[in-house]
């Protein structure tokens, strides 16, 4: 018996966004962006390269903060608090939502100390606490299993498909609540990929995901939500099964037939 059932049938919203607009210098690459994130459910964002996905997921933990020439306008709310406040420690948003990218980025240390580094950061000190958070991530991650009697060797020496998860592993160290994932599967091959899909569909039961995928089959498998986006516009958004089945816009419905992408 799922214990999340309760929960999940009141959708509750974690992140809101609200006119987001956003420029790279001249580029206007965001426009009027208004969506919501509800807890607990994975939302897949798709459309053709060059759209803003990237984009727009970065906006949602100030990734584009560290861009030169990036200005952004607009609102986002993050359990109410908008996120884009002057007095919003950034840090603090980071460990609460997690990013995974497209190449597996372990750093080239241990197994182990990869995955207590976050932890490390935010004073975790104790030795038992540390091993006991470290194990709690790599089952969480579905790694332990391969990696137990590895934990002190490199990193660097585990497949990628192993490396994302230890990169997943090392997201949940620190206790997120949103997990943003940018194409976390576009480097492995289809065994990696199932495993990090249901990895995923394991995962919402205590988070909530954000994913970007260019495979259409990979958001209609694993979301709930989908938001097509197409020249920096988000032009639908709605549940899954409806946006694939019954899309409401002619550009989504040329988009998942395959006529441009
Ligand atoms: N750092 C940057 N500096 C300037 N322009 C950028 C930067 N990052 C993205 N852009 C531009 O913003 C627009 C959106 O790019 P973005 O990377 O968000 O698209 P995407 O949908 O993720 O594409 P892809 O599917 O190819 O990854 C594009 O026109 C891109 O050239
Ligand atoms: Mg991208």
């Amino acid at each position: 018996m799922d214990m999340n059932m309760g929960a999940n049938m009141n959708n509750q919203t974690v992140i809101r966004t609200q006119d987001i607009n956003l420029w790279y210098g001249t580029t206007h690459a965001l426009t009027d962006i208004t969506m919501e994130i509800q807890k607990n459910k994975v939302t897949a964002l798709i459309g053709p390269s060059g759209c803003g996905k990237s984009t727009l997921i970065r906006v949602f933990d100030r990734m584009n903060d560290i861009i030169n020439g990036c200005r952004i306008e607009g609102k986002v709310f993050f359990n109410g608090k908008n996120i884009y406040d002057p007095d919003i420690d950034v840090i603090e948003i980071r460990k609460k939502i997690g990013m995974i990218f497209q190449k597996p980025n372990p750093f080239p240390m241990s197994v182990y100390d990869n995955v207590a580094y976050g932890p490390r950061i935010h004073n975790v000190t104790k030795r038992a606490h540390l091993e006991e958070i470290v194990k709690k991530s790599l089952k969480l991650s579905a790694l332990w299993n391969e990696v137990e009697d590895r934990l002190g060797q490199s990193a660097l020496g585990l497949s990628g498909g192993q490396q994302q998860r230890l990169c997943i592993a090392r997201a949940l160290a620190v206790e997120p609540e949103v997990i943003l994932m940018d194409e976390p599967t576009s480097a492995l091959d289809p065994i990696a990929t199932a495993k990090i899909e249901d990895l995923i569909t394991d995962l919402k039961k205590q988070y909530t995901v954000v994913i970007v995928t260019h495979n259409m089959q990979q958001a209609a498998r694993i979301s709930d939500y989908t938001g097509f986006m197409y020249l920096g516009k988000l032009i639908e958004f709605g549940k899954t099964v409806q946006v694939f089945e019954r899309p409401e816009q002619e550009l989504t419905e040329n988009y998942i037939t395959g006529r441009f992408g």
